[in-house]
């Protein structure tokens, strides 16, 4: 299989590069900027990409990656830092611009002929710098120039080794496209073989070899990736594979019912659903620190499974949902964890089973496509995100059975009127929450001490970054009048608009 390398000086667009490469039907895979050449050679890359990022060659420490590289035949593109650095690591020079000279934001390109603009000769570019190309390393030409920068592209068309000073990978770059099929296919001659069909043939062989004749389980939570694990496995192995779902007490109204119809109906897979609800509950009593909570709700689910290995054979093997951006934000590194997603950080390390993580390389909406693929319903595959933690983290504070209630009638209201709207499928998530916060008002001229609820829309393409939604006030207005009649312990509505970043999407 063709694969893109990219390693990652901390640029901002590491993901946005990925999912341009994958868009184009060929794989691509993430790399720190730090790893040895070894390894590098060993993923076998057709291509590698630097990513842009925010340090200064010429600076002390910054991040830079070993000259060896540009002696492995592999064609590579640096962009903006990325360039830079091939530059200055060749034997050109990178300076900072005068402050005049320093661009950000749109800038008009002019293209010179080079597989790289192959089919353009101009167009807007996306530009982010501070530093610039002064003088070009032998054997390299310039390829394109803006009104600011002589050095915008660079390229050593023999060693197909080039170099954007804009960021080619934005929407705002207008042939941002173009660029980057002229690299993948003009320059670096891959195939796109990337597609649903072999991801799904390579997946199940993959699970096959891992599995061999063994048994596995798999926590069901009526989400989308889990019953889209649930599927390739089962396409895999068959009847020994044994859904399991854990009833966590954490769930929205009337969600334990539903799946358990949807798998019984749709699966050969044998299901088992255990009523885990006091259990989690008792062992949450008193908590509120968020990363407490996770802990908690992944430590339990593992123990759960554990104790239903008995009614699977004794199965070794325990299949996650696991995909790539929580693998991202869960951190190579310790200190790199934003949150302990519970089913990649908040497992205990002395797990019982071998874990099985199909989907762990693919983005949500490659879950989505390789979901109906696989003839999953249309709504199962395009229902929100529903975190593993559930509700736990959509009550903000102590976890009650009182609070949980609460909020499972808000947020069946505030969904119903999403659907009832038509608007479900044009928000990429949507939820209540319940903070832990009660307040005044005044309702049939007397003062009710009750609690305050959030509500919260998003749109975003892979959760990394997200937007809220911008709900008309009528749409808020009849939510907030509905909830507050309807649900007699809620006295006031509040609609979360912050995006992510500097927010998260869940509260928690
Ligand atoms: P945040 O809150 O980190 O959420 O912006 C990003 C996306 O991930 C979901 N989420 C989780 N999913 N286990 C999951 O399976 C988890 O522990 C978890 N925490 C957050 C969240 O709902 C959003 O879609």
């Amino acid at each position: 299989m063709n694969k893109v390398l990219i390693l990652d000086f901390k640029g901002q667009y590491c993901q946005l590069i990925a999912r341009r490469v994958r868009d184009l039907n060929v794989y691509s895979k993430i790399l720190p900027a730090d790893t040895g050449l070894e390894d590098i050679r060993k993923e076998e890359p057709g291509a590698i990409i630097f990513t842009g990022g925010p340090d200064s060659v010429y600076e002390e420490g910054a991040l830079t990656i070993d000259k060896g590289i540009f002696k492995m035949g592999i064609p590579i593109l640096g962009i903006c830092y990325g360039a830079q650095l091939m530059a200055h690591l060749l034997g050109g020079k990178v300076a900072k611009a005068d402050p005049s000279q320093s661009e950000y934001g749109r800038a008009e390109a002019s293209f010179c002929d080079s597989a790289l603009f192959k089919g353009l000769d101009k167009g807007i570019v996306w530009m982010s710098h501070t530093d610039y190309i002064e003088a070009l390393p032998e054997g390299f030409k310039v390829c394109a120039t803006t009104a600011n920068c002589a050095t915008a592209a660079i390229a050593n068309e023999e060693k197909k080794l080039y170099g954007t000073q804009f960021h080619p990978e934005v929407q705002h770059t207008e042939h941002f496209k173009e660029i980057m099929k002229n690299f993948l296919f003009e320059v670096a001659k891959l195939t796109p073989d990337w597609t649903n069909e072999n991801f799904i043939e390579r997946s199940t062989e993959e699970i096959r070899a891992q599995i061999g004749d063994g048994h596995a389980i798999l926590g069901l939570s009526g989400g989308v990736d889990s019953s889209v694990a649930a599927a390739l496995v089962e396409r895999a192995i068959g009847d020994r594979l044994t859904c399991i779902f854990v009833d966590h007490g954490l769930l929205r109204a009337g969600e334990a019912e539903e799946v358990e119809q949807v798998f019984k109906e749709k699966f050969s897979v044998k299901f088992i659903k255990i009523d885990a609800r006091k259990r989690f509950l008792d062992k949450l009593q008193g908590i509120t620190e968020p990363e407490q909570k996770r802990k908690i709700i992944g430590e339990e689910f593992i123990r759960v499974f554990e104790d239903a290995k008995k009614e699977a054979k004794g199965a070794k093997f325990l299949v996650q949902g696991t995909i790539y951006p929580d693998v991202v934000e869960s951190g190579a590194k310790k200190e790199d964890v934003i949150k302990s997603h519970h089913n990649v950080g908040g497992l205990p390390e002395d797990v019982d089973f071998t874990i099985v993580e199909p989907l762990r390389n693919l983005f949500k909406d490659e879950v989505r496509s390789v979901g109906e693929k696989l003839g999953l319903p249309h709504h199962m595959v395009h229902r929100h995100p529903f975190p593993g933690p559930g509700l736990g983290i959509r009550v903000i504070g102590e976890i009650t059975e009182e609070k949980l209630d609460i909020l499972r009638r808000v947020d069946k209201i505030f969904i119903g009127m999403l659907h009832e709207k038509n608007l479900y499928d044009k928000i990429w998530q949507a939820f209540a929450v319940l903070p832990d916060i009660k307040t005044v008002g005044v309702q049939g001229d007397k003062r009710t001490y009750s609690y305050m609820v959030a509500l919260r829309a998003v749109n975003s393409i892979d959760a990394m970054t997200a937007e809220s939604y911008p709900f008309d006030f009528d749409f808020l207005t009849e939510a907030q009048n509905r909830i507050i009649n309807e649900v007699p312990e809620v006295n006031r509505v509040v609609y979360d608009i912050t995006s992510k970043p500097p927010g998260t999407i869940e509260w928690e």
